[in-house]
């Protein structure tokens, strides 16, 4: 039956965790979003230690309040930008630094706020950060009191501005906050840089470069130790090196270890090391610090594409932007890892940040599960794409949002190309030689911080008079789309290479279907195309027969990436649906159509055809749902790996479709009557898989199945809970759209609601959901206490379910 397939995607696979947990710890690393208050619009002296905030509302970080919020047409986000509010926020939080920490040096880490946000200490403003995706950090020491006299940290967010964003971006401090205490020596922010200069089958040299701040106020002599832990977390190599730091002043340390037997990292088999670095004055420990790396050797070949540790592989990835569907842009590890998860089930194993610098906790999880990430900085440079854009930052700020950005990021092994802009319009303007210098000087700003990886710019306008191209400061062309002229690439571009760094644009609709299955949709022909609202109407066919017109469908897409060996691969345009950027459509939709899951993280058919293409696991998937009106003509597709499937329908053979050529789907026109369809998979003769779809009836009931049934007690834990509305035998009901209405009891709450509809005006943080074409979600997250939730879903006329998740 049809659940079974859709569902066994549900199974979380167990990543083995490469942290390794050390005793002796000197820096204090604390996580620091617990309790904050907050309110929404503008505040005149809320950075005030003596403001008064008692009104305020208490929440945990990270937080964006757009979600929160309600859909509106008029909203100056416009729907591009999801359509949801924007404005002026602040933070305040106060804290007690211990009288023992009266002698540490104490740092503010913020991973991302959007945008434009001011903080203050105590009153005393430390700074602004334009840039709603750049990491950064404040010293907080001088401004401190200690012992019992409370501290104040204010922050002001303003995301008034709108438009700023061609897509989804969220307000807030969406991102984790951090309270750094170290020794008066410690090794500075993102302080280390590793590399792997030599990588032979019996040894590997790893060179460590660490910068050591002295704030002592005198000259002071040092011992840093370097130790190399293997995937285990043993100690297998360690080197020391004696230095003096003149007073408060930083100096750079280069030190090189070899190690035998290097395990390299791969997409397959990401294997992880550790740096450990022990500093050590007069004989005492002052900072311990951890760089969790990577060996891997890798090469982008004119002629032969991506070669990782020696093995010609495609990059198959996916672009994706920040939002977690019904989450907002919060960031969650869980719901970033639960994505990846479903990523890699379909043979996945590539992302793009588009169009910006990702969290911190994106880059961890890419690392250890193993995806090739194209790390992006700007989706725009002077040249504005939306009134109150980046471009009014550019100037002033670039240098250091991408400096910040490369230090951050540059030990992760996943990370393995720059890319320096998204289809920038500077790119179009063949008079205007800005687009050549700023490409220059942003390539120079990050071969100055790091050599060891290619630069690239995702370029729509693939002609080698782009000024981007014509700069030489790309070692990597990115074609976005364009893939028509790969065939004259290696003719037009000599001596370049070429990554389709992002491709496709296909469009569809989770469950919705229209015939004829093979005649391709370029939607949209034009922006104005009438519709009436309804979700027939604002809907596009997953037959992978619709796409942009710029974009291909994800078969023609595929076909042509595979059949040059010198296109390093492909990141299509996207992963999951997003918040914003409508396409076709224009409101009521209010999120994307690109995915190859939808915004609540359910597939669409199309992650079949990957699957089947990507992975070695057998697969065969039918489709559509079999449901229709007697004697109409349904095309049947399948998905699969096999050699050959036979299509029953109530029992009576429909044929049997063998692949050939370059076929990626079989297909059978089907005269529908109701009942029961069923594919058999045979591969060298023998039956390897059977799947059935069903005639469903009325709706009957509801069932609830959690993606896990035991989460951590830790505040952010995440079980998604899929509703599925069943005819009385089971049978998932495609063509109906219930209320489902959510209660909980016991621990932990609901922290989003979804259902994949991109014309959804629900609010995605309430308690009622509509099953769209049979689906839902709801996404449980603890509240930090141990113990149970019950999560009830009821409709009106159906048999209502409930279901139990434990905290832990
Ligand atoms: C690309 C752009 C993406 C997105 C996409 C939609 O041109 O880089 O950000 O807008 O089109 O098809």
């Amino acid at each position: 039956m049809r659940k079974i397939s859709l569902f066994s995607l549900l199974i979380t696979v167990i990543f083995l965790s490469n942290q390794c947990t050390h005793k002796s710890r000197v820096r204090h690393i604390e996580n620091f979003c617990k309790e904050w208050k907050f309110k929404l619009g503008d505040n005149s002296n809320a950075q005030d230690t003596g403001f008064n905030d008692s009104g305020w509302r208490t929440l945990n970080l990270p937080h964006d309040w757009s979600i929160e919020g309600e859909f509106n047409e008029k909203n100056p986000a416009t729907p591009g930008g999801g359509a949801l509010p924007g404005g002026i926020g602040w933070y305040r939080k106060s804290f007690i630094i211990s009288q023992t920490d009266s002698n540490k040096i104490v740092f503010i880490d913020f991973d991302g706020i959007y945008r434009n946000s001011e903080v203050w200490i105590n009153g005393h403003y430390l700074g602004k950060r334009p840039y709603g995706y750049s990491s950064f950090r404040y010293e907080l020491t001088p401004y401190l009191f200690y012992g019992y006299k409370k501290n104040l940290i204010a922050v002001k967010v303003d995301n008034s501005k709108q438009p700023n964003s061609r897509w989804y971006s969220g307000s807030g401090i969406y991102r984790n906050v951090w309270l750094v205490k170290t020794d008066k020596v410690f090794v500075d922010h993102w302080g280390t840089f590793i590399s792997t200069p030599v990588i032979g089958e019996l040894s590997a040299k790893i060179n460590i470069k660490t910068k050591l701040n002295n704030r002592t106020g005198k000259e002071q002599s040092v011992k840093l130790t370097t130790t190399i832990l293997g995937p285990n977390c043993k100690k297998i190599a360690k080197t020391s090196s004696i230095i003096s730091i003149p007073t408060d002043s930083i100096v750079e340390l280069s030190q090189e270890i070899e190690i035998s037997d290097p395990k390299l990292w791969s997409d397959e088999n990401p294997v992880m090391y550790q740096a450990l670095s022990l500093v050590e004055c007069n004989g005492k420990i002052c900072d311990n610090y951890e760089t969790p790396f990577g060996i891997r050797s890798f090469v982008f070949d004119r002629d032969k594409g991506f070669i990782l540790n020696g093995k010609h592989i495609k990059i198959r990835g996916v672009c994706d932007h920040h939002d977690l569907g019904c989450l907002g842009s919060a960031v969650n590890t869980r719901a970033l890892e639960r994505q990846l998860e479903l990523l890699k089930s379909m043979g996945c194993n590539g992302i793009r940040t588009s169009h910006n610098p990702p969290a911190p906790e994106l880059l961890r999880l890419c690392d250890k599960m193993g995806f090739i990430v194209m790390d992006e900085a700007f989706d725009m440079w002077k040249k504005k794409k939306t009134e109150f854009d980046y471009a009014n930052d550019f100037d002033q700020w670039h240098k250091r949002d991408l400096e910040d950005l490369i230090l951050r990021d540059r030990n992760h092994p996943s990370v393995f190309i720059w890319s320096i802009g998204n289809e920038v319009v500077e790119q179009w303007d063949r008079k205007d030689s800005s687009g050549i210098s700023i490409a220059r000087e942003l390539a120079s700003i990050i071969k100055n911080l790091d050599k060891t990886r290619p630069i690239t710019a995702n370029c729509n306008d693939p002609d080698p008079m782009n000024p981007v191209f014509r700069s030489g400061a790309l070692d990597l062309y990115g074609f976005s789309y364009s893939q028509g002229r790969y065939a004259d690439f290696l003719k037009n571009f000599p001596g370049q290479k070429l990554i389709g760094s992002e491709t496709t644009s296909a469009l569809a609709t989770r469950g919705f279907y229209q015939m004829p299955s093979d005649t391709i949709r370029r939607w949209p022909k034009q922006w104005n195309i009438p519709f009436t609202i309804g979700n027939s109407d604002i809907a596009c066919s997953s037959y992978d027969n619709c796409s942009a017109p710029w974009g291909s469908t994800h078969e023609e897409t595929w076909k042509l990436d595979k059949k040059y060996d010198f296109v390093s691969g492909m990141y299509i345009w996207t992963g999951f649906d997003y918040l914003g950027e409508p396409t076709p459509y224009s409101w009521p939709a209010r999120s994307s159509y690109f995915g190859i899951f939808d915004l609540a993280g359910f597939p669409k058919d199309i992650f079949y055809m990957y699957q089947s293409e990507w992975t070695n696991k057998p697969v065969l998937h039918i489709f559509p749902h079999w449901n229709w009106k007697a004697g109409e003509t349904i095309d049947v597709w399948a998905y699969t790996n096999a050699d050959e499937v036979e299509l029953f329908l109530n029992g009576k053979s429909l044929g049997i479709k063998k692949k050939s050529g370059d076929d990626l789907h079989l297909k059978w026109p089907v005269i529908y009557s109701p009942g029961k369809l069923v594919a058999i998979a045979k591969k060298n003769g023998k039956e390897i898989l059977k799947e059935e779809i069903r005639t469903a009836g009325a709706p009957a009931k509801i069932i609830m199945l959690p993606d896990r049934n035991v989460i951590k007690a830790n505040g952010v834990d995440l079980s998604y809970v899929t509703i599925i509305t069943v005819d009385k035998d089971g049978i998932l009901v495609p063509n109906t759209n219930n209320l489902i209405k959510f209660k909980t009891e016991g621990e932990g709450f609901i922290a989003g609601v979804d259902n994949g509809d991109p014309t959804s005006l629900f609010s995605l943080k309430g308690n009622e959901m509509k099953a769209f074409h049979g689906l839902c979600m709801a996404v449980i997250q603890s509240n930090g206490k141990a113990g149970k939730i019950k999560l009830t879903a009821t409709s009106e006329g159906l048999q209502s379910a409930a279901v139990e998740i434990k905290m832990k």
